[in-house]
């Protein structure tokens, strides 16, 4: 049994479990003095390179938007898990104008592009700027942030993934119990799914179908490779109607590959190298 539950404030912490990046935003205010505090809700707005952009939410009155509104620049960092302690320090509420990284084993060095400055030990930082703040009524701060620099360890460059995610060590945010325990994942047990699609597998989605298929020749269907996989669905569809078939079998499938000479190593010539 399924059962809808009331929607509160801060919902998204209340009872919905919404694992996220745990980051520290850093900026000064409008005389330069250092701020930090940690931040969540951020994610990718604009995913190209062109204008890369993320969006990250705040509490109106927090020192940190206050500081990105009056002075259009901030820096996310990425704490590893080992420093979760320092950047719960963060979060508790100083008198304006206190550095809370003072009273933190955190250090700062300075940012490349941006004033505010970067936490010296996390791992994977982005400096930003901003381009657009949104005010919702009586609701968060949002700011749409260029992002000007992503910025790692150097030795983190190189690794593959999988060394990279232990090396990094990043802890999944759980959400907390009414803004007093906070809740993280850490020494998580990272796992690995192979897609088994390639890289132009979208073009897949691409398809339409125009008649009922059979659950095995879809999954035939599957194998085809995408770039061809219009065709051969447009043909075979086709073929079975021209049988008087009213849905695709693997059997009319199987017939018309034959028919058409498309063999294995027909579908080879189209099909793109898995890399990684
Ligand atoms: C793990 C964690 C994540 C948080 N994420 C957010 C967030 O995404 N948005 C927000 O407004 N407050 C968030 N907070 C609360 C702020 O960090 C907290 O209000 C802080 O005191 C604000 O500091 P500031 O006034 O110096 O910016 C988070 C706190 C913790 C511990």
């Amino acid at each position: 049994m399924k059962k809808e539950v009331k929607i509160r404030p801060f919902w998204y912490s209340d009872m919905w479990l919404f694992p996220k990046l745990i980051t520290i935003i850093t900026t000064l205010d409008k005389q330069g003095r250092i701020n930090a505090a940690p931040y969540s809700h951020i994610m990718q707005y604009d995913v190209m390179a062109k204008r890369p952009r993320m969006i990250v939410g705040f509490r109106q009155d927090s020192h940190t938007f206050v500081n990105i509104c009056d002075t259009g620049e901030f820096v996310v960092n990425c704490p590893s898990a080992d420093h979760l302690d320092d950047m719960m320090d963060t979060a508790r509420f100083y008198p304006e104008g206190v550095n809370e990284l003072e009273h933190t084993s955190l250090t700062t060095v300075p940012s490349l592009h941006v004033k505010p400055p970067t936490i010296a030990e996390c791992p994977q930082i982005a400096e930003c700027t901003v381009d657009e703040i949104i005010r919702l009524e009586k609701s968060s701060g949002i700011v749409i942030a260029n992002i000007k620099a992503l910025v790692f360890d150097e030795e983190l460059l190189e690794m593959p993934r999988e060394q990279r995610i232990h090396a990094m060590n990043l802890p999944i945010g759980l959400g907390d119990e009414s803004r007093r325990d906070y809740f993280h994942a850490v020494d998580y047990k990272v796992t690995k799914h192979e897609l088994g699609e390639p890289p132009d597998a979208f073009k897949g989605g691409e398809v339409q179908l125009g008649m009922t298929w059979d659950d095995d020749a879809l999954q035939s269907l599957m194998t085809i490779p995408p770039g061809v996989r219009k065709m051969v669905t447009e043909q075979t569809e086709k073929h079975a109607r021209e049988k008087g078939d009213n849905k695709v079998t693997l059997v009319s499938m199987q017939e018309l590959a034959e028919e058409a000479g498309m063999s294995d190593e027909f579908f080879d010539r189209f099909r793109t190298k898995k890399t990684g």
